[in-house]
């Protein structure tokens, strides 16, 4: 089975084309990003209308680069998926309206794909990971613990009651000065810095719960810059050290929690499976590495390129919906809300029998 997928949710343009075997992990025939950081980087963060314009002046090209590359032709595709939310909403409109087109001319099924969805079934595409598994997903907009328990089959253990973990660092990164987007930069001077240098709090640490909470880390950090500005490089170093560190004692804690409530609830996952930019995170990954083999799993990460956005973990979604035929009308609305939660019930009603080698879990 071969899928175009188009992403363009927040401010990177991608469009691949992935084969879905039966069983198995995927296989990536095409891949093309085009990231509109330069854009954005002036104002410190994503502009949405600067963003839907450049989604609608590339995309066409993005795609028949992606076809090009795949030695693909539309009549050759299975399905056209692409995210169709959460995310801006002119990029939304951009993305799901050309692959309405491009369906509806080569009268192929309409997969419209939960993009959060789309991170989570990744490790599926790469590692070829069974059901249930528990995920990871830390990105820009989204803190998650969840339970993966087949296709459309989500269950949320823990999440963010404010910042999400890429924000976090993003902000961090604004109030120390350093260009956007501020993961990687905070993570390149962390990497020179004193972690013990500032005494930041580790919020939630203990609770029960798997969730987070990151904004009172956010502040405390700006009351140390503040208490000795102006601050210095060395003090750039300590500061990101400082945060870094904050920030992975937090998800350390917050996963054994997850993973403690994932095994009560669903039995031992196949494994802890890391999405979203903030996996990019070398020092992250591994304490992953560690809280998974304390929790007797193991650690699977898609390579960096595939944890933050794009096009390929659309595809590939929208390739396993199809397995199970989980198609959409051509009336679908773009969904700039989308909780990962609803998506089963989103669709529920479009639901034809399964076809899939692989059948839905119970509920699904
Ligand atoms: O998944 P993604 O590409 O886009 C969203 O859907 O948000 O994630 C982007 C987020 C940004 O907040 C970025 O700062 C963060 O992931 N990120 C990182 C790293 N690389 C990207 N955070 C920490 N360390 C990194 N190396
Ligand atoms: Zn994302």
């Amino acid at each position: 089975m071969v899928v175009l997928g188009i992403e363009t949710t927040c401010d990177e343009t991608a469009a691949a084309v992935v084969e879905r075997p039966a069983v198995g992990r995927g296989r990536i025939l095409s891949n093309i990003v085009l990231s509109q950081t330069d854009e954005h980087a002036a104002f410190g963060g994503v502009v949405p209308e600067i963003a839907a314009r450049a989604h609608a002046e590339t995309l066409d090209a993005i795609i028949a680069r992606a076809m090009n590359d795949a030695g693909a032709s539309f009549a050759s595709l299975d399905a056209i998926a692409a995210a169709s939310g959460p995310g801006l909403i002119g990029g939304l409109i951009v993305g799901l309206t050309t692959a309405k087109a491009i369906a509806l001319v080569c009268g192929r099924p309409l997969i419209a794909v939960n993009h959060l969805e789309a991170h989570a079934l990744t490790a599926r595409l790469t590692d070829g990971v069974g059901f249930p598994y528990c995920l990871f997903l830390a990105s820009g907009g989204h803190t998650q613990i969840v339970a993966v328990r087949g296709v459309g089959d989500y269950v949320r253990l823990g999440t963010t009651m404010d910042d999400a973990v890429g924000e976090a660092f993003d902000k961090t990164a604004k109030l120390l000065g350093l260009p956007y987007p501020g993961g990687p930069q905070v993570e390149k001077e962390a990497e020179g810095g004193n972690a013990g240098r500032f005494a930041l709090p580790r919020p939630m640490l203990g609770k029960l719960n798997a969730d987070f909470s990151l904004s009172g880390l956010k502040t405390a950090l700006r009351l140390e810059a503040e208490k000795i500005a102006p601050i210095g490089a060395q003090d750039v170093r300590d500061l990101c050290a400082s945060f870094q560190q904050a920030v992975i004692d937090v998800v350390a804690d917050r996963l054994r929690c997850g993973l403690k409530m994932f095994r009560a609830q669903h039995g031992a996952p196949t494994a802890l499976v890391a999405a979203g930019g903030v996996a990019a995170n070398a020092q992250i990954r591994r304490v992953l590495q560690r809280v998974a083999f304390e929790a007797g799993t193991t650690l699977v990460v898609p390579p960096a390129e595939l944890c933050t956005d794009n096009g390929a973990m659309i595809a590939w979604a929208g390739a396993e919906r199809h397995a199970h035929g989980l198609h959409d009308t051509l009336d679908t609305a773009p969904r700039p809300r989308w909780p990962l939660a609803e998506v089963r019930a989103a669709q529920a009603a479009l639901i034809p029998a399964p076809v899939a080698p692989e059948p839905p879990r119970e509920g699904a």
